[in-house]
């Protein structure tokens, strides 16, 4: 018997899906809506993509399934209203069981018994994400050169500049004139190390053959001796890994300015979670690796600020006190000389740092 109301069971139990076996099959996820717009059936690609049990939901109203979200009822409405196919292109559904997902969804009116709707969908979310990567990853490149120009064109006559004022230093006739030749000298030597900053990283890694939980371990013995006593650095390491050629001290920079991030953000007291796994077929700038070693750095401070969360990898975006906004910045060009990447995702109470750094098949080396 069917698990829903008695009512509904008796108007529904009779529909059977005998119509439409063939959709069993489909990889395509189908939900098959009556008039009144409740669920009909779904075939088992719908049950995996939802996670919902074909049992439970059917009789359901739509809307009563996927609660919040707005596209889906009106992509519906206008198939009804113009008695002709309709697809809705990125649609965010939240299922019952607290999945988000990002679909596109074409339904198609139909008059087979009982059934009025057909509706189909397809997760973009790969397509998507592949598609931001691509454009993130042309971005960052121009962005770098850019600064890389404008640091280079900065520097040269501000050595200028300050080889003159140190020259003029010595002809003042009055030492108390001095003060402002310093002025000039300072101010000229902090924007020197900025530049230089900005032209980091220069040198090429020295690989070598490393175990991503040494480089943890570092990190995390460096963070809690500058750290209060009130935060806690958990370790959740696959221990199963393989050693990956990398150049450890380039890795423990990146991490570290992850890692010191997230203890700033907390102010005192919280924790911050490493956590190591392997990942299976990843596409990494382009290229599909068989293997790559997922890093996690999670923390649960109160999350980036909605201002700055979509340009923290920028260089110069701070959003504390005195910060240079170099941090993440380094971290992703340390990160990226690995053919690696560098993800965020950021709430309230949960921040997390995702870093993947392929296994080559012949750089994977087993302990
Ligand atoms: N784990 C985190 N929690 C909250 N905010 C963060 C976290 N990581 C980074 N941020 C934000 O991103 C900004 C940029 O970080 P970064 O590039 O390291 O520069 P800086 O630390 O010098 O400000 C930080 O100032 C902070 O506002
Ligand atoms: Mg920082």
């Amino acid at each position: 018997m069917l698990d829903c109301d008695e009512d509904i069971a008796q108007e529904y139990y009779f529909v059977t899906p005998n119509a439409f076996t063939g959709l069993e099959h489909l990889a395509t996820a189908v939900l098959l809506l009556n008039q009144d717009l409740r669920i009909a059936w779904l075939n088992p690609s719908a049950e995996n993509l939802f996670k919902l049990s074909s049992k439970h939901v059917t009789g359901m109203p739509l809307k009563q399934v996927f609660g919040d979200a707005e596209t889906l009822p009106k992509a519906v409405e206008s198939a009804l209203l113009t008695n002709a196919s309709f697809t809705e292109h990125e649609i965010m559904l939240s299922t019952p069981g607290n999945h988000t997902l990002s679909v596109s969804c074409t339904v198609t009116p139909v008059e087979i018994g009982e059934i009025r709707l057909i509706l189909e969908f397809h997760q973009i979310d790969k397509q998507l994400k592949i598609a931001r990567e691509e454009r993130m990853l042309v971005q960052q490149q121009a962005n770098r050169e850019l600064l890389r120009n404008l640091a280079h064109e900065i520097k040269n006559p501000l050595g200028g500049l300050r080889g003159a004022a140190q020259l003029l230093e010595h002809e003042l006739p009055r030492t108390g004139l001095r003060e402002y030749t310093q002025v000039i000298i300072q101010e000229a030597d902090r924007l020197q190390k900025l530049m230089d900053r900005l032209l980091t990283p220069s040198h090429l890694p020295h690989l070598r053959a490393t175990n991503i939980h040494e480089v943890l371990e570092r990190v995390r013995s460096l963070t809690l001796a500058e750290t209060p006593r009130g935060i806690r650095i958990r370790r959740d390491y696959d221990t199963s890994l393989p050693e990956l050629i990398a150049d450890p001290e380039q890795l423990i920079q990146a991490v570290l300015n992850i890692v010191r991030n997230a203890v700033q953000s907390m102010q005192g007291k919280g924790e911050i979670i490493l956590r190591t796994r392997i990942a299976r077929q990843v596409t990494l700038a382009k290229k599909r690796y068989r293997k790559a070693i997922q890093l996690q750095i999670i923390d649960n401070g109160p999350g980036i600020p909605d201002e700055i969360r979509e340009k923290i990898f920028y260089p110069l975006v701070s959003g504390r006190e005195g910060g240079s906004g170099m941090g993440l910045t380094l971290a992703q060009a340390l990160i990226n000389q690995h053919q690696g990447t560098i993800e965020c995702d950021s709430r309230p109470g949960h921040t997390c740092f995702t870093l993947l750094l392929p296994l080559t098949n012949n750089e994977g080396v087993h302990k």
